[in-house]
Formats: structure tokens, sequence, C-alpha cells
């Protein structure tokens, strides 16, 4: 009997400041197309939700056609739509939930609600080796910075073995770019300020780094307070700036690292995944690999421009859960702006919760 294909999977990202919209089927990623507002909100030092939705409004729909260009594909070809329903800013989400459900009602398609954490762990499922199964992973984002047992990603619950108690690490990058003057977004500013320079020059606080300190907890915001502190009491300092983001840049990347090479350890787990945007972050990445490398331990991180929000993501866990024969969301999905990680597929009953 000849093998049915895999339906393509539309997938469809608007939780933060970047519209993406990308075609994947059995794993091969066929077009993408990827809007961003960054530039609007620049000037208010971070992402303004009202101005974040009016630009998804505006570019979802020119998105989908591109990406549809892109593979030489028409709507109806389209035989699946993913969308990323939470968490992040009830506005952005909102416009994305609401072309997705209206692209699958006039297509006859089913939908995949899926959450946007999720997303970033299937990051480089496209033409590339499916996830190991376990895996550590450590999710780095804006919003985001989590420590997790994952399994068999489109079936089985995350599990959570830390979390931060504050900040996320992105987070804590965005708000020490702005207090040492560099321009929003702050993470990418601070990776290209640290190049070259000194990262030993100031021993910044590695928190919750104690010996009797929770082993897979993260801490951020003692940290960026810590940097602002210096820089006040330092108006006349002679260490050059770079150096001071350089140390800075350091002791994030070192925590972040060591945590994530202890969970391995303990759990007896011998990959590390590493994925959102904080992944993009070079310091991170070589360290990460120097550290996995003497552990013995195998390390994936997407390639960088997918470790920032794109639809690519979200059309590959879609066609990760449609090939796992997962059933669709239900058709009145809603935007789930603090939705938590427990499973990749939102607005479905999960055997867990249903028992509940
Ligand atoms: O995953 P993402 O695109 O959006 C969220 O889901 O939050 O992550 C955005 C975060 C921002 O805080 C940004 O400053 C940070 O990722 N980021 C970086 C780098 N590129 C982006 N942080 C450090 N180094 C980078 N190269
Ligand atoms: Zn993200």
């Amino acid at each position: 009997m000849p093998v049915q294909p895999s339906p393509v999977v539309m997938g469809i990202e608007t939780s933060c400041d970047e519209t993406g919209v990308a075609l994947v089927r059995d794993g091969v990623l066929l077009g993408e197309a990827l809007s961003t507002s960054m530039d609007q909100h620049a000037r208010y030092g971070g992402v303004v939700p009202e101005i974040a939705a009016r630009a998804h409004v505006q570019a979802v729909v020119p998105c989908v056609r591109a990406a549809l260009s892109a593979a030489g594909l028409t709507a109806a070809d389209i035989g699946a739509v993913a969308v990323t329903a939470g968490p992040g800013l009830a506005t952005a989400l909102h416009v994305g939930v609401s072309a997705a459900k209206a692209y699958a009602t006039a297509l006859d398609v089913p939908l995949y609600g899926v959450h946007h954490l999720a997303g970033h762990l299937a990051a480089d499922l496209v033409d590339g080796e499916p996830l190991p199964d376990p895996v550590i992973a450590l999710i780095v984002s804006g919003g985001h910075t989590s420590l997790l047992r994952v399994g068999d990603l489109a079936r089985d619950p995350i599990i959570h073995l830390g979390d931060t108690l504050d900040d996320a690490a992105g987070e804590c990058f965005d708000k020490v770019a702005r207090v040492l003057g560099l321009p929003y977004p702050g993470g990418p500013a601070v990776d290209r300020k640290a190049v070259g320079n000194d990262p030993t020059a100031l021993a910044f606080p590695r928190p919750l780094t104690g010996r009797t300190d929770s082993p897979y907890m993260f801490s951020f915001s003692g940290l960026k307070t810590a940097v602002a502190r210096w820089v006040e009491a330092h108006p006349d300092s002679t260490v050059p700036a770079g150096d001071v983001i350089a140390s800075f840049q350091e002791a994030v990347v070192d925590v972040l690292t060591a945590k994530a090479i202890r969970a391995c350890r303990d759990h007896e787990i011998g990959d590390l995944l590493i994925v959102g945007g904080v992944a993009a972050n070079s310091r991170l990445r070589a360290l990460a690999a120097q550290r996995c490398d003497a552990a013995g331990i195998r390390l994936r991180i997407p390639a960088r421009k997918r470790c920032t929000d794109n639809g690519v993501m979200i059309a590959a866990l879609g066609d990760l859960l449609v090939r796992s024969g997962a059933a669709p969301s239900r058709p009145d999905l809603a935007a789930m702006p603090g939705a938590f990680l427990d499973h990749a597929q939102l607005g479905v009953a999960h055997p867990a919760q249903r028992a509940a």
C-alpha cells in the first residue's frame, strides 16, 4: 500500500515582536518568512504590546504569502495549521491565534495550538536529527529560564528540574544593557561588545551556586543589581566598559552551563539541548561546547538564526505532532499568555489533566 505523505504544516508565531510563518512537511522546511517590529520598540527600551500587536496584524498575511511563495505552494496545499497559543504578550498572541483559526477554518484543516517554549525545543528539527530521548534541555529566552527533562516531545509530560526565581537570563541581558547604555535588544549588543574583552576583569556574583543552594534553580535579578551598583559606585573607573560587559556576560553563562551540566550528570543523561534567544550568545555557545566536551556530554544548539523567535520552530513542532498522531487542538483554542510548559501542545486535554 502506498504510504500517505504527511500534510504540509503551516506554523505561525506571534508571541512577542516577531511575526514568523513557515511551512514544514515530514521534517523538511519548505519555505519561511519573518517580519520584526523590533525597530519600533527600540526607542521605548522594550517591547510595547500594542505596537507589537498592530505590527502582527499588518505582517501576518503578507508573511503567509511570502512563505507560500518561497515554498512554491498555494494555500490549498496547506494540510494543517500550528500556532503559538502561549505564553507571550496577550495582544500579540491573539493575532496569531485568530489568524491560525481563520486559515484552519477556511481551508478545513486541523489546528494545533503549541507552547512557545516547546517550539524553541523543536527549533532545529527541520533538516536535522530527531531529538535525543531523554535529553536535558536548557531554555534561555527573554521571558523564561528553565532546566528540563524532556522525553518524547510530542507525547510525554515535560519535567521542570529548575526555573528562575526572578528575572530570565535574556531579561537580565536586556536590563544590564540598558544600565550600560547599550541599545535594545540588549542581548546581541552585550554579545558584540564583550568580544575580545576580559571576562575575568571583575568578579560578579554567580547566584545560587553555593553548596546549600538549589542546584537547578536560577536567579538573575541580584546579578543585574550588582552590575548596576558597580557602575554607580565607580563613575571614574579605569576598567574599560568592554571588560565590565564581558565580566557580566561570563557570570551569566558560567552559571547557566554549570547547572545544565550538573543536571546531565545527576540524571545520567548524556545529551544537552540549549535553546531560546540567549542560546544565540557566542560566549554561551563556546563555553557550553568546552564544558560538554570535557564532561563527555553531546551538545545540541540550533543555528543562531533559529534561536530567536521564528515561524520554523512552530511549524517543526506542528509537523512533529501531526506525525506522532496527536489529535488536533480544540477549535475554540484561546491565547494563553501565562501558559505553563508541561506539554508541547496546548488546547487539548492531556491524560494527566483528564485524570485530575
Ligand atoms: O527566544 P526569544 O527570541 O524571545 C522570547 O521568547 O523571549 O529571546 C529573546 C531574548 C532577548 O532577551 C534577547 O536580548 C536575547 O534573547 N538574546 C541574546 C542574544 N540574542 C538574543 N542574549 C544574549 N546574546 C545574544 N546573542
Ligand atoms: Zn521565544
